[in-house]
């Protein structure tokens, strides 16, 4: 076995030193260290080895792979000098010339909302945040009942709902419609005081047109503590978007109805595709609604298991999409999820 193991080096070295191109050399790699190359066939033999010989033929076994490995490596290198060298050398060469597309590596990026989402968590444990997830498919509870929102309530109607099949007498199951179903979960998890978001993916049976989709990104933030104030709500979320535009924003704050928080608010941010003169993201308004938010309702934190003679919180629901649309000046939400990869090429970092 030793004679047919350096017979195989001997003859393994000289094709490869003989090959003058990448893909032969890569034929050879398979053929000799692939599974199916003769130094497999030979360990198959290793059983019918005397006992008293197999550790020297078991070494001799790696010796003859490694050198070839090593060989083929040093073949490699020097093909690749050899053809950088050629190119070099052609008077119509020209190394400031840009590659081809077809030639250039293929290189990925991150999505624009994978980033984002990255850059608020930072933000956010930076200042002692927990980092939470939290189900797509959800009860009827969590979604509504736990947030003050009972069956017969008209806010109900205005987030439609994609209800899951469950049989009969099952509680009722549905894709939750807002990253708000963390909330009483977190609560009923957590010990107060704490502070919390818990970004994810979102699902309203709506009607899509350029700044509403089905399908979309919210980031829940919840804090709870004895005593919270709606300036330090206002601070985090001023806090929070200076460091996602990294300058400075148009942002105006009006009331807003949600039935688990109270006082509500909507935060708009001035449209920055169309710079606030008006276009079909903003439906022509000059405007975007980003960032509702409020103080905890007092029934929310009871179906929380938390007495609000004690505990106080504010929560955030910010709409993670429309975000990196303001952020990118993207002019249609449905290029998010769309799945073209020149959508995502553009946001390769140089
Ligand atoms: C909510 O979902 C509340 N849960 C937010 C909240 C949390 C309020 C905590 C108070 C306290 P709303 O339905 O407005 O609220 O959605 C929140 C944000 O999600 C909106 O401001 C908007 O930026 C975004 N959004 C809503 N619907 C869509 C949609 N179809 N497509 C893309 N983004 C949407």
């Amino acid at each position: 076995m030793l004679e047919q193991l350096d017979a195989l080096l001997v003859e393994a070295l000289a094709a490869i030193e003989g090959t003058s191109d990448e893909t032969a050399l890569r034929d050879l790699e398979v053929r000799y260290l692939g599974k199916k190359g003769p130094l497999t066939e030979l360990m198959k033999g290793m059983r019918d080895v005397p006992p008293a010989d197999k550790p020297k033929v078991g070494a001799r076994v790696n010796e003859v792979r490694t050198s070839v490995e090593q060989a083929i490596a040093t073949r490699r290198d020097r093909l690749d000098s050899e053809r950088i060298a050629k190119l070099c050398a052609d008077p119509d060469f020209d190394a400031s010339l840009p590659v081809s597309p077809l030639l250039a590596p293929k290189v990925g990026a991150l999505h624009p909302l994978t980033r984002v989402t990255a850059h608020i968590e930072d933000v956010f444990r930076s200042m002692g945040f927990l980092l939470l997830d939290y189900p797509e498919v959800e009860t009827e509870f969590h979604n509504f009942d736990a947030l003050n929102i009972p069956a017969t309530h008209p806010a109900r109607d205005m987030q439609d709902t994609f209800w899951v099949d469950t049989p009969e007498g099952a509680p009722k199951m549905l894709l939750r419609t807002h990253t708000s179903t963390g909330q009483v979960r977190t609560m009923k998890t957590f010990k107060p005081p704490f502070r919390a978001i818990f970004p994810g993916r979102v699902f309203r049976y709506e009607e899509v047109d350029a700044s509403h989709e089905h399908t979309f990104h919210q980031v829940e933030g919840l804090m709870v503590d004895r005593k919270v104030s709606v300036a330090n709500l206002i601070y985090s979320m001023k806090t929070l978007l200076s460091e996602i535009f990294e300058r400075e924003v148009t942002i105006r704050l009006r009331p807003g109805f949600f039935p688990f928080v109270e006082p509500g608010f909507e935060l708009d941010i001035q449209c920055q595709v169309c710079g606030g003169k008006g276009c079909s993201v903003c439906k022509h308004s000059g405007w975007v609604e980003l960032l509702p938010c409020g103080l905890v309702h007092p029934n929310v934190l009871r179906h929380g298991g938390l007495d609000p003679d004690e505990w106080q919180g504010w929560a955030f629901g910010l709409g993670l999409s429309r975000l990196v649309m303001m952020k990118y000046q993207i002019e249609d939400i449905r290029h998010l999820l769309g799945g073209d990869l020149r959508f995502i090429q553009q946001f390769r970092q140089g």
